[in-house]
């Protein structure tokens, strides 16, 4: 496992978007696996000013979400599909098609699940995972005590994860109580991951997952296991380690 130490969130987001870059750069037909939340914003913004100044092209590329919450349509302003619209697809020359968010709406929600993993087979796997942490140590919306090798399933939110997203909802009770997400073993099967962490709200998590053992009760400390994992934190978020 790599550790970068950047200075700030600005450096961060520059950091992560470098490694991203890296592999759009070398691979056109790259599969990106991508992440909601606060923390990748200024990695999406970088991208989409990367992308207008000429450096990287998306007409080839492939973005796979990691998560949606059950019974969000595509056009609620809370869903993960809404989010990546409007932070990143509408301002690159990605092609609709070759973007895909679990459909928070399936009506059969298991299938939904299986399409999901096959979809990401059938691309031939994620090249990069860029993911954030919960304060609980949530990836995706594997909460604590997920079981490693879980595919894409309906997880429920634990009270903790309703508490750290009600921000973005106007009530608490807005926020829905499930939601559909790449389990641990398809997030493991990615070839490269990079885990972004910003703020001093993120160290004491941090500590946890990467200097404590590998345990279901902190899901992120599962990637101390992959032969190619990068942590890029601030300072803040890694003052603990
Ligand atoms: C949500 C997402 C996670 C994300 C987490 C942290 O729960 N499902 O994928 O990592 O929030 O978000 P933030 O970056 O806002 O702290």
């Amino acid at each position: 496992m790599r550790i970068y130490r950047a200075q700030n969130y600005e450096d961060m987001s520059h950091a992560a978007v470098q490694i991203l870059s890296e592999q759009i750069v070398r691979n056109p037909k790259a599969v990106l696996g991508l992440a909601t939340g606060s923390t990748p914003l200024g990695i999406y913004r970088n991208l989409v000013d990367w992308y207008q100044s000429g450096k990287l092209d998306f007409s080839g590329i492939t973005c796979i979400n990691l998560d949606e919450y059950k019974g969000l349509a595509p056009a609620h302003p809370q869903s993960y599909r809404y989010f990546m619209e409007e932070y990143l697809f509408k301002h690159i020359n990605i092609l609709p098609e070759n973007t895909h968010v679990p459909s928070g709406t399936a009506a059969d929600g298991e299938a939904e699940c299986r399409r999901y993993e096959e979809l990401i087979a059938s691309k031939g796997g994620i090249d990069v995972q860029l993911l954030g942490v919960g304060p609980n140590g949530h990836i995706g919306f594997n909460e604590p005590g997920t079981f490693f090798p879980r595919e894409t399933h309906c997880a429920t939110l634990t009270q903790s994860t309703i508490q750290a997203n009600k921000r973005f909802f106007e009530r608490e009770e807005d926020v829905p109580r499930y939601a559909y997400t790449m389990g641990i073993n398809s997030i493991m099967q990615a070839r490269k991951i990079l885990l972004v962490a910003s703020g001093a709200g993120k160290a004491e998590i941090l500590r946890k997952a990467f200097c404590g053992p590998v345990t279901p009760q902190v899901p992120a400390s599962v990637l101390q296991l992959h032969a190619d994992m990068t942590l890029l934190g601030d300072r803040e978020a890694l003052s603990l380690m």
